[in-house]
């Protein structure tokens, strides 16, 4: 069938498809408490709002295959961050302005348990991205007659026609605004326009500037009482570069107009090489949460390549603080209900290696406390059986991921080892670690660093080594089916 044919009935074909190849999806590596698709390909989180009573989280998504296609919105619901309702796709390239993909934007809730959005329109065949309004009543998706409501025409000249997307859309005293990234002959940068009702947009001028080639993803958002800008980098070089396509964040000042920002320092917000597209939302305590894309543009994904009818998933969702001028994150508060059985061990290593036995931390929450006072290193396994691990090693001030050991790392080329701040507070290091069968995320010291890990063994082992002297208490709970 050729489903750009008819393109009025786009929608319907794809809930229509989910719904009748759902049940064709490889389990093997599909995560459960990580938000992921029924069947298909997903990057961008999009859309996420908070509706008084439940979490809504759209995501780019092209379900008939586990790549890169023309994008439509998929669509999932959750009371707590932790438990993830799939939904029907939400919205279909079916407009001429959007023909070419329904690209990533934002949600604003509208006070009657929907919200307005505002996404990029893709047309001639990508090479011009226009900004559309929709409205989302709690149960369907509107797009407005009068799309796209910020055609690239309103911007100045010497700006590229097909790098004007992802924006942002929040609300100020005397109406609205929308932060795009753009590329423009000066340089990479987010740009402003103002609208009194969602529809009429004007240009203001530049948000800010930005790093690398191209920004993706920009967001605006308060933590701790200040107003914090976060965007996706695009690298010049990405395949090579140290750090490719990191999410940068910088804690800072909006003006009055609420149309530019005095941009502090660019700090990143996630260590790991698989955290991309965040975007954050107003949760149910009025703190903001983020949530990112757990892959990224330069990795593979294994279920894709091994034929298994899906790639991509969502980061969990973070809480934000801010103190001295730099963003903690900690887990949703929600996934502790997700635990389910508890083991534990306590104990005093001095060189040696103590295993948890019978783990089972396939979909898991493992806590460690150490006292390093007299230690070298610490190190903590998991996904471990034999030959295959992924090693967590604490050691002076940082803690050095390592999952060079398992056989989709070292085929796939994922950068092996990974490092993230850790200092020793008193003499102690503390560190939460959630493994859900094809990922790892370590939080530590209100840092975090995302990892994919795709291990060969079926057996999911923990265990803890050191160095030197060390006391460690270990706590390991199997978080229960989604
Ligand atoms: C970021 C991104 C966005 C774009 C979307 C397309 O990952 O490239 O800039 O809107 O993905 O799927």
């Amino acid at each position: 069938m050729n489903r750009r044919q008819n393109p009025e009935r786009l929608l319907e074909a794809a809930n229509q498809f989910i719904g009748q190849n759902r049940d064709t999806v490889n389990r093997r590596y599909r995560p459960r408490f990580h938000a992921v698709a029924p069947i298909g390909w997903i990057n961008d989180p999009n859309g996420f709002f908070f509706d008084g009573q439940h979490y809504h989280l759209f995501y780019q998504h092209y379900p008939y295959e586990a790549k890169w296609n023309d994008m439509h919105w998929g669509h999932w619901r959750s009371g707590d961050l932790a438990v993830w309702e799939d939904l029907p796709v939400a919205m279909a390239p079916d407009k001429p302005y959007d023909e070419a993909g329904c690209f990533s934007g934002t949600a604003l809730p509208d006070g009657r348990g929907g919200a307005h959005l505002l996404y990029t329109g893709v047309s001639e065949h990508g090479g011009l991205q226009q900004q559309c309004y929709a409205h989302f009543d709690g149960k369907e998706i509107r797009k407005s007659d009068r799309n796209p409501v910020i055609p690239f025409d309103l911007l100045p000249p010497g700006y590229v026609r097909k790098d004007f997307r992802d924006p942002k859309l929040f609300r100020t005293a005397d109406g609205y605004r929308a932060v795009m990234a753009a590329k423009h002959s000066t340089g990479p940068q987010l740009v402003c326009f103002s609208s009194p009702d969602l529809e009429n947009w004007r240009y203001e001028g530049v948000f800010c500037r930005t790093e690398g080639v191209m920004p993706e993803c920009p967001d605006v958002f308060t933590v701790g009482g200040q107003m914090g800008v976060l965007y996706s980098k695009v690298d010049r070089n990405p395949r090579t570069a140290k750090r490719p396509r990191p999410v940068l964040y910088a804690l800072g000042q909006l003006n009055p107009a609420g149309t530019a920002f005095s941009v502090g320092l660019w700090q990143q917000l996630d260590y790991g090489r698989e955290f991309y597209a965040a975007q954050t939302c107003v949760g149910k305590d009025g703190k903001s949460v983020v949530v990112g894309w757990m892959a990224s543009w330069e990795t593979e994904y294994p279920t894709a390549l091994l034929g298994h009818g899906w790639s991509g998933m969502m980061s969990l969702p973070r809480v934000l603080d801010a103190s001295d001028g730099h963003i903690t994150q900690a887990p949703a508060p929600g996934l502790l209900s997700l635990r389910g059985e508890r083991r534990a061990l306590d104990t005093v290593l001095d060189g040696g290696r103590a295993v948890l036995e019978n783990a089972g931390a396939r979909h898991a929450e493992i806590h460690l406390r150490a006292e390093v006072a007299q230690a070298d290193s610490v190190t903590l396994n998991v996904m471990e059986d034999r030959d295959e691990r992924v090693s967590l090693t604490w050691q002076g001030d940082r803690l050095t991921l390592d999952r060079s050991a398992l056989p989709y790392c070292q085929l796939l080329k994922l950068p092996p080892k990974i490092t993230m701040p850790l200092k020793a507070r008193e003499g102690k290091i503390d560190m939460t670690v959630y493994v859900d069968n094809c990922c790892v995320e370590i939080f530590a010291g209100g840092e975090v660093l995302s990892a994919l890990a795709f291990p060969g063994a079926e057996t999911y082992g923990v265990s803890v080594a050191a160095a030197g002297k060390a006391g460690v208490a270990l706590e390991c709970w199997q978080l229960a089916e989604n």
